[in-house]
């Protein structure tokens, strides 16, 4: 996997990621080393009882591993997943377990989702949303603020941008040397850094948090990171 097959990716993000689905799985967790550990962090701050058939949105999902780790610890759960792409998610689909009747896959891009106030317990997304705009993401968190049940949660997993400049600079340094150690090559390298050039939106976790304060949250925190992975979240008041 690498640029050759970034070239012939496509124009848009839902191209790129159409075209990477049968190869992205061997090529993410040596580019995010953290990869799993952030999924723990992302799910173990929940504190949800996992008895309750739990109502819970996964925004990109991808290829379904963050899903499946979802139905591992919250078996009873009702799953909606969501992504842009139909071949990631037709990946997640072929690898997700349990009772089908549970898990809904919706191939939609963020901004264009209604459900009705008050439908999930917990929203979770991993390494999706940067991919909106600066513009988006304020509007995307109100719109997750009203589709969460009272007391409901928000975790996210995502690149967040570091301040100042040089400590930005310093991360994607240290990502180069830590991905390398865990396998990365020049084509994933090079792939994934015109990937984050042409697509990505990152943003710094102080602007999160604002965000997410003006959306209504409460309970906004950083429960985990590393150099540019950051997971964090909120609460919405009962
Ligand atoms: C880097 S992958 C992460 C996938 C998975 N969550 C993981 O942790 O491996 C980003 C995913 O977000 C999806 N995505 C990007 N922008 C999106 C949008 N605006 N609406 C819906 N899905 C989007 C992509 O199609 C892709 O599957």
């Amino acid at each position: 996997m690498g640029s050759e097959l970034f070239n012939q990716s496509g124009a848009t993000v839902e191209d790129f990621f159409d075209n990477v689905s049968e190869l992205y799985d061997q090529s993410i967790e040596k580019a995010i080393p953290p990869y799993r550990e952030m999924f723990q962090a992302i799910l173990g701050y929940c504190f949800l009882d996992a008895a309750r058939p739990l109502s819970i949105l996964e925004l990109g999902c991808g290829t379904g591993n963050l899903s499946l780790y979802i139905q591992e610890l919250f078996p009873q759960a009702e799953l909606t997943l969501v992504d842009l792409s139909a071949d990631m998610l037709e990946v997640a689909s072929q690898k997700l377990k349990g009772d089908r009747s549970r898990i809904t896959l919706l191939n939609q891009g963020f901004m264009a989702l209604e459900f009705p106030p008050q439908s999930f317990d917990l929203i979770v997304s991993s390494m999706a949303l940067h991919h909106l705009t600066d513009q988006e993401k304020p509007a995307l968190y109100t719109r997750l603020f009203q589709w969460l049940k009272p007391n409901g949660l928000f975790r996210c997993g995502d690149e967040t941008l570091a301040l100042p400049t040089q400590a930005q600079e310093r991360n994607l340094t240290q990502w180069e040397s830590w991905s390398r150690q865990s396998g990365a090559t020049n084509e994933d390298i090079t792939m994934w850094s015109e990937h984050a050039e042409k697509y990505d939106h990152y943003a710094p976790l102080a602007s999160h948090f604002e965000w997410l304060k003006q959306a209504g949250f409460t309970d906004v925190d950083c429960y985990w990171r590393k150099l540019m992975w950051t997971v964090f979240g909120a609460r919405k008041a009962a």
